[in-house]
């Protein structure tokens, strides 16, 4: 059977793949950031699994104000990488799994998580600057990856706690395919940021510091966070964060952690960053 071993949750900065696409990585301001995940990429060369299932948010590249989905679910062959205003990212397409992701689907929709199906469309930073954080450049993915996304755009996004069971459901979903495939589940976006007006580049250390630990030791206590909490402590794109209560239900309650990281500055947001295994696995 396939099954869950491993979970990475990181910030999806767009600044970050840009750094790295034009060869800024060493300088004084990113050094630090990419310091940061020198141990991550050794874990993930060692551990390359068949499958990521990738959570992540589209922000107005793919999907706008004319299909807002909930919850999707990609099922092609293929992912582009979307032309977010510069041109798309010199990077490799992402090759997906399509029997596991429509597996995925018929479980989830059957325990009554209602994902959208979609088939034509190209991915963000959102999905793309984590792959290329935990991965060298090179001309192909050294796995397949499955686009998982959850509206955080447009109000009303889903719950923590709607996040959180979903989580569950697609360990289930996971465990159910019929053919012996590692999987990794990625949750993306976060920490403490808020893009514009007032509270614009707003920070709060000490709210992400807990956020982290109680991720890993007792993760369904922040499905108590309400949305006005979430916007309050963490800014109006924190809300990033119900996206890694999907990844971190989906690995199950016993964990060890590997690895964990937290950086400011970072372009606008407080970079969090941590790895995850399956105790036992
Ligand atoms: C930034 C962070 C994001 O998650 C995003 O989607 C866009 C911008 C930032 O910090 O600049
Ligand atoms: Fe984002």
């Amino acid at each position: 059977m396939a099954r869950i071993t491993s979970a990475v949750f990181s910030s999806h900065i767009p600044a970050v793949g840009a750094a790295i696409d034009l060869g800024t990585t060493g300088n004084d301001y990113w050094s630090p950031v990419f310091q940061g995940f020198e141990y991550s990429k050794k874990w993930q060369a060692d551990n390359v699994p068949d499958v990521i299932i990738l959570v992540y948010n589209d922000h107005a590249s793919a999907f706008d104000l004319r299909v807002v989905p909930t919850f999707g679910i990609g099922c092609s062959e293929e992912f582009e990488s979307a032309d977010e205003g510069w041109g798309p990212r010199p990077i490799p397409p992402v090759q997906g799994h399509p029997d596991l992701a429509w597996h995925i689907a018929q479980s989830v929709i059957l325990d009554s998580f209602d994902m959208t199906i979609c088939n034509d469309f190209k991915v963000d930073h959102g999905l793309t600057v984590p792959l290329s954080l935990m991965f060298e450049q090179s001309e192909a993915w050294p796995c397949r990856v499955i686009p998982f996304m959850v509206n955080v755009i447009q109000y009303p996004p889903p719950t923590g706690r709607r996040c959180f069971e979903l989580g569950k459901a697609l360990r289930k979903a996971v465990e159910l395919f019929d053919e012996d495939l590692n999987v990794h589940i990625w949750g993306t976006g976060g920490m403490s940021h808020q893009l514009q007006y007032k509270r614009a580049g707003l920070i709060n250390r000490e709210w992400d510091l807990n956020f982290m630990n109680t991720l890993i030791n007792d993760p369904e206590e922040l499905t108590k966070i309400t949305h006005p909490e979430y916007i309050r402590e963490a800014g109006s794109e924190g809300i990033e964060l119900v996206m890694w209560l999907i990844a971190r239900a989906a690995l199950g309650s016993q964990v060890d952690e590997k690895h964990r990281f937290y950086h400011v500055p970072a372009s606008n947001t407080a970079l969090g960053h941590l790895i995850l295994e399956k105790a036992g696995s």
